[in-house]
């Protein structure tokens, strides 16, 4: 076979039920690292008129055997390429059937980490998307759904699957999973573990055992994780009358993973960075992410499991949901206001930047080449986005009786983004035909709001526009409905009007407000009511004003962030700007009735991507060298004119006594470290020396590191660090990526270079890999250097890591998504960096998928 074929699109169109209906699946597996045996025998029946039988199946199968109801068929009836195996309708039944299959496959050599592979000497699996057809021959797709049964053989002491135990003996472990799934949802893991456990009462009764699996000496680190767990069974029991089905309730920490998480039912999988955590180890926004990522996991229970997807291009119908979910979890376990504004945050620097560049796609892509190229930010946070505006259109009752109706009617089912509608369509009586755009189309809306004030008449007009740019194979964009959160507040800042939605549905719209006194100061898209640009001409008094008194807190921030793009974007130009500004957070550095996470917030300033984000918005192409001079000058002005109070800040939030993950002591943190951030800049370091010293937790400890960094005076606290915890992978990934990110920008390629070279660095792991990589690309000025040293490292990189990692190498390829809004020079060296790339002989479909794209 030629490694140059024409690349196979799948389109949603070309949707059709699989021909057959799967009854039962039953697996046995003969574990062994590089000679492992499945056999597979699945009930079958044709659907409808009997049709070729087409079993999803890599190249690494090594068919041993294949039966039909006992017999070998006729070998001429038996056809195998690189992806399937066909058995033709003459060689089968009218009727239901057995198929039995036994196939070898090579655990060890999977360095790809999809399907069946073995990290640290246990065995493991990951089948999303498509990894299960390289276990066994199978349809592999989400919409055939069986219960299983799984046989385990295996010398490992601890030996699981999906659902509850049968049997269990040395050597030899059954599970029945008796909820019908589709195979994306099977796993295996046998290694040598322990356990933390717990049990979980349902709130009908069911006792459930509940184990967090993890390597030997690492049981200490994962009582969060299970604390987490036990929190998000009764958070969804409370909140969405969800209960959990099995009798175990499996977690398992792996080393080598390609994403965080896994939610394979009854035994998710996780990265060990989203598991183990101790004060010593891990940060504040580690323990965060490790709460967040399990009630994830968790809640795709029933939101992915229970009901599925019918095909992957639904993928948002289940991840969609379930980020929202965690979202809603996050906000009710810590600070709403403070988790919005970090959603939004993520959001903007994510997804907007990929709904602006070559990769834009809409939340329900209707073609892809490779889906493992869709696990992106617009199916995952645009997706949320799109069900809390659904959530704001129908109200919290609305919401309410859709999701029941949504259980009730398609539980057990692979269902689609039209199902999900129609039960906010029958539980509401809304239409939601011109709602269904945001799943359909790409790109992020601009939103444009002009003031028109009637001073004799006491009558405001807002003028709303919308438009949205075209985007790769999408030209026409019909307007949206828009929910537009507002807000006025009265020129001494009392609130005169509470927040009210106007639902926007054409391309421009006015809405009036009579009776008013005095001309109002309009608090606009509160909550960030929609995932849209907001334009409006605002001065920055008054962005000042919202700052000091918006009664929204997402809006109030907002206010603050506006103030400082807006000056930033100022002085990369050349010009002077921020006085505004730097007055401003001096107020609310002063502030002590304001929330220390909110202050923290809002002492940070935008992020150097961001800044060119907001710059190429408005047309201008973005100089990454200076921005960043832009945003040190800023900093260091913010510093000089509050020095006193970030200093009194910096000693009064130190938290006193043993350390804990929760909220409040986190949130004190923040703001002692924004402080710090500030402060370093004219200190020359020694309060971030000071710190390192004698800090009692990671997250202040890698705080003060990077400090120390960024002043040129980290290698003894390197060192000090590596003396520490060299043997504990994921504080050395830290300590990887912190170098190459806090580096000078004409430094990083070759900090990251040196990096590549040392020993430590286990490339094939993928945490390790985007530690280095991915601490590069954070580094925008340093990634995108005038001479291309970035880039080309970048490539170097992503093409050894294609013939290990597919899947790794494509995602680490969007470091280049925002290529084309920078200068000529750089333009040229990005466009010939990925040209590299793509003339790569052998490439993956991952990775030509991805360079196609973004050379287009
Ligand atoms: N479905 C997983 C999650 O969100 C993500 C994932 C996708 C993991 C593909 C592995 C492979 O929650
Ligand atoms: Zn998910």
């Amino acid at each position: 076979m030629s490694q140059t074929q024409a690349p196979i699109a799948r389109h949603l169109a070309d949707y059709r039920p699989y021909p057959f209906v799967l009854n039962e699946t039953r697996l046995e597996f003969q574990l062994a690292p590089s000679a492992t045996r499945v056999r597979a025998e699945l009930a079958l029946r044709p659907r409808a008129g009997l049709e070729d039988l087409v079993l999803d199946g890599g190249k690494g199968l090594r068919l041993i055997s294949l039966a039909i109801d006992g017999a070998a068929p006729d070998p001429a009836h038996v056809s195998r390429d690189d992806e399937v195996l066909t058995i033709a309708a003459a060689a089968l039944p009218d009727a239901p059937f057995t198929l039995r299959t036994e196939v070898e496959i090579d655990p060890s050599a999977n360095t790809a980490f999809e399907g069946l592979y073995m990290s640290g000497g246990m065995f493991c699996t990951q089948c999303e998307a498509e990894g299960f057809r390289h276990i066994t021959f199978y349809p592999d797709r989400p919409d055939v759904m069986a219960p299983f049964r799984v046989s385990i053989h295996s010398d490992k002491p601890v030996l699981l699957s999906n659902g509850n135990p049968v049997a269990q003996r040395e050597g030899f472990a059954e599970w029945h999973d008796p909820w019908p799934k589709p195979s994306y949802l099977f796993a295996l893991v046998a290694g040598d573990l322990v356990a933390i456990s717990d049990r979980f009462a349902t709130r009908s009764g069911r006792e459930v055992d509940l184990n967090v699996w993890v390597r030997p000496g690492d049981q200490d680190r994962a009582g969060f994780a299970m604390e987490s767990l036990i929190k998000s069974m009764r958070w969804d029991e409370d909140v969405y009358g969800r209960e959990y089905d099995l009798d175990v309730f499996n977690i398992v920490a792996v080393d080598d993973f390609n994403m965080g998480a896994m939610e394979n039912k009854g035994l998710n999988i996780f990265n060990s960075k989203l598991v183990l955590a101790s004060p010593e180890t891990a940060t504040d926004a580690d323990y965060e992410r490790i709460e967040a990522v399990i009630a994830h996991e968790y809640f795709h229970n029933w939101t992915g499991n229970r009901i599925t997807c019918r095909d992957w291009f639904q993928l948002c119908l289940k991840e969609g949901l379930t980020v929202f979910r965690d979202q809603q979890f996050t906000s009710d376990m810590r600070s709403a206001p403070v988790k919005r504004i970090e959603d939004v945050r993520t959001l903007r620097a994510r997804q907007f930047r990929e709904d602006q560049g070559p990769l834009a796609h809409p939340p329900r892509p209707d073609r892809y080449e490779e889906i493992n190229n869709f696990y992106t930010a617009t199916v995952y946070e645009k997706g949320a986005e799109v069900i809390g505006m659904l959530k704001r259109l129908v109200g919290d009752d609305g919401y309410a009786r859709a999701l029941d109706l949504y259980f009730d009617r398609h539980d057990g089912e692979a269902a689609t983004i039209e199902d999900w509608l129609k039960v906010f369509e029958d539980a509401t009586g809304r239409d939601l035909a011109q709602f269904k755009r945001w799943y359909t189309d790409a790109g992020t809306p601009r939103l444009t709001m002009a003031e028109d004030w009637d001073a004799e008449a006491g009558r405001l007009r807002l003028d709303f526009t919308q438009a949205t740019a075209p985007t790769p194979g999408q030209d026409d964009k019909p307007p949206r409905v828009i929910p537009i959160a507002i807000g006025l507040i009265s020129p001494n800042g009392d609130e005169v009007l509470p927040t009210q939605v106007l639902e926007m549905t054409e391309a421009r719209q006015s809405f009036g407000f009579d009776s008013l006194g005095a001309r109002p100061v309009v608090s606009a898209l509160r909550g960030f009511s929609a995932p849209v640009m907001l334009e409006r001409l605002l001065d920055d008094a008054t962005r000042a004003f919202l700052l000091a008194h918006d009664t929204d807190p997402f809006a109030r921030w907002e206010a603050g962030r506006d103030l400082a793009l807006s000056a930033l974007v100022v002085l990369s130009q050349g010009r002077e700007a921020g006085a505004d500004y730097v007055d401003a957070i001096g107020r609310l550095a002063a502030d002590d009735g304001a929330d220390p996470a909110f202050r923290a917030l809002c002492l940070t300033l935008p992020g150097e991507e961001e800044i060119a984000t907001r710059l190429s918005e408005q047309g201008t192409t973005p100089d990454p060298d200076a921005i960043h001079e832009a945003r040190d000058g800023l900093a260091r002005r913010l510093a000089e004119a509050h020095a006193d109070l970030l200093a009194g800040l910096f000693e009064r939030m130190a938290v006193a006594g043993p350390y804990a993950p929760d909220a409040e002591p986190a949130a004190r943190r923040a703001l002692r470290i924004a402080a710090l951030g500030l402060l370093n800049r004219i200190d020359g370091g020694d309060r971030a020396e000071v710190l390192f010293g004698t800090a009692g937790n990671m997250t202040e400890r890698m705080a003060a590191l990077s400090c120390l960094l960024r002043r040129g005076r980290g290698q003894a606290a390197l060192q000090a660090m590596h003396d520490r915890f060299g043997d504990n992978r994921l504080v050395m990934d830290k300590w990887f990526s912190v170098q190459v990110m806090a580096a000078p920008p004409a430094e990083a390629a070759a900090v990251a270079h040196r990096l590549a070279r040392r020993g430590d660095f286990d490339w094939k792991n993928p945490n390790r890999f985007r530690a280095l990589l991915g601490g590069l690309a954070a580094n925008h000025a340093g990634f995108h250097a005038a001479d291309g040293a970035g880039y080309d490292f970048t490539a170097d990189w992503l093409m050894k890591m294609d013939k290990a990692n597919p899947q790794i190498a494509a995602r680490m390829s969007t470091a280049f998504e925002t290529w084309p809004r920078y200068d000529a020079t750089r333009r040229d060296r990005a466009r010939g960096a990925l040209g590299r790339i793509a003339a790569m002989a052998g490439i993956s479909r991952n990775l030509r998928e991805m360079v196609t794209r973004m050379i287009a």
